[in-house]
């Protein structure tokens, strides 16, 4: 592959990685244990897609019927707008259909609509997806794309995680139902995590500590094989699928895991037989010298027993209820960064917690400060 496009990839911040169908099924399908009519009657929007390459509307028109849906609307990036431009072959698909045009093919998003039974089979499934070009190139934030958006009830994808921050503004604009895919990390964001602290947006039903595995196009198979070569986050799995486990899907449709509370020992217990590298040989859970709070160095250490305030990775959101607990805030707004300064003399980086070890005063990474409810 040309080194040109490989740059390319660079730039887009390897965007281009498709959601597995299994991946998409599990965590709906959990919605719809919840409540068989969450899609009944409603309009879906599947935006960043492509039914081509994406396995969101293929899953969707297959369950159109099952699910009740009203309308299916997905909308795909024009190939010059990604990083994908040069060799750039339209699909059989496209270039078989009427509506073909060598003009738009590359410069153009694509709409596809599933509504109706076209092909009169007497099912309303995948085979009945009629599409045409878009005005635009199909990026999520133009006027074309919002208009959907907001003649929408749900709008669903992975969408390009170099945009998250973006993305979720813009749905959250909406005030839509949503479910995407996103980097664990970004959930500690300014304005990412205000929403999960109020409890208005949360994790999916598919549990964080299982990776989501991707699909990435073979063209640029070099590309995430140097990275994971680099010891990047990308993990090469067999081949052709890679994985981001830092993924993790956000919503703010209801669904039952997130009321399952965890299952928690004692602080006696996790200090007697928590094998959690940071807790083994303590004798009590270390405190912050900038924040008054435990730390917990993962969700499974949280002690069932005790009430103050705790400081846990992110990945605890991951795993959040509601019920069993409250979250008062993170390291970034919470940390007494004064504190540090006056000890150390400086300041190394933003606002963190610092526990005080042997060997000196230790950096925590970023925290979220909960609170036992139960
Ligand atoms: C992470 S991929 C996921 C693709 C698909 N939704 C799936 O899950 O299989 C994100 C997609 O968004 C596209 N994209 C990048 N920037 C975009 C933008 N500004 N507007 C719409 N789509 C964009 C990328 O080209 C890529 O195909």
């Amino acid at each position: 592959m040309a080194n040109k496009n490989l740059n390319n990839a660079q730039a887009a911040n390897q965007d281009e990685f498709y959601t597995q169908y299994r991946d998409i099924e599990r965590e709906v399908l959990s919605y719809v244990e919840y409540n068989p009519n969450v899609f009944r009657g409603k309009t879906i929007l599947l935006p960043c897609d492509d039914p081509e390459w994406s396995n969101f509307t293929r899953f969707f028109a297959r369950r159109f019927e099952e699910f009740g849906i009203k309308k299916l609307i997905s909308t795909s990036y024009a190939p010059d707008s990604k990083m994908l431009k040069e060799g750039y072959q339209p699909s059989l698909f496209e270039s078989d259909a009427p509506q073909f045009d060598p003009n738009k093919t590359q410069t153009h998003g694509k709409i596809f609509v599933l509504e109706r039974d076209v092909t009169n089979d007497g099912i309303i499934n995948d085979d009945d997806l009629e599409w045409n070009y878009l005005e635009g190139d199909g990026d999520f934030r133009s006027d074309e794309v919002t208009k959907l958006r907001d003649e929408a009830d749900f709008i669903i994808t992975n969408p390009p995680f170099s945009l998250f921050r973006e993305f979720f503004n813009w749905i959250i604009a909406s005030q839509k139902k949503f479910l995407c895919i996103c980097n664990k990390n970004i959930l500690s964001a300014k304005d990412v995590f205000p929403y999960v602290m109020k409890n208005k947006v949360w994790g999916g039903s598919t549990r964080a500590s299982q990776d989501l595995l991707f699909d990435v196009p073979k063209e640029l198979a070099d590309y995430y094989v140097k990275h994971e070569k680099e010891g990047s986050k990308y993990r090469f799995v067999d081949g052709k699928v890679m994985g981001r486990s830092a993924s993790i899907w956000l919503t703010n449709i209801e669904h039952g895991i997130r009321h399952q509370p965890l299952d928690l020992m004692t602080m006696a217990d996790n200090i007697k037989f928590c094998t959690h590298k940071d807790l083994k040989g303590l004798k009590e859970y270390m405190h912050y010298i900038n924040y008054d709070a435990i730390e917990v160095p993962s969700y499974k250490s949280i002690p069932s027993d005790f009430d103050g305030s705790m400081g846990v990775p992110i990945s605890f959101l991951g795993y959040y209820c509601p019920e069993q607990f409250e979250i008062i805030g993170s390291s970034l707004e919470l940390a007494d960064m004064e504190i540090i300064k006056s000890k150390l003399g400086k300041l190394n980086g933003g606002p963190r917690f610092y526990i005080e070890e042997e060997k000196g005063i230790k950096r925590m990474y970023e925290r979220i400060i909960i609170r036992k409810k139960l």
